[in-house]
């Protein structure tokens, strides 16, 4: 993706945030995608690795989900009413 075209006209923070909802989307899809391969490969050691590595990927989208916390004030709101 070419984000100097994209987000041209955004303020450096909202270029920050879609950067960061997308680094997200990546998380999420390698949790997806670890657990799959969890669920189909046969040898017990390799799927414990991949567990480690699909729970590493969980932490990540916590660590991201801070950030953007941190930067957006209404999304901070939103889970903060949550009582997230
Ligand atoms: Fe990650």
């Amino acid at each position: 993706m070419a984000y100097e075209n994209d987000y041209e006209d955004e303020g450096a923070p909202e270029l920050d945030l879609e950067m960061l909802r997308e680094d997200m989307i990546g998380e999420l899809q390698a949790i997806n995608q670890y657990q799959e391969h969890i669920d189909t490969i046969e040898d017990e050691e390799v799927a414990e690795v991949l567990a480690h590595i699909r729970d590493e990927e969980k932490e990540h989208l916590v660590e991201l989900t801070k950030l953007i916390r941190k930067l957006d004030p209404l999304q901070a709101e939103m889970f903060k009413k949550e009582g997230l």
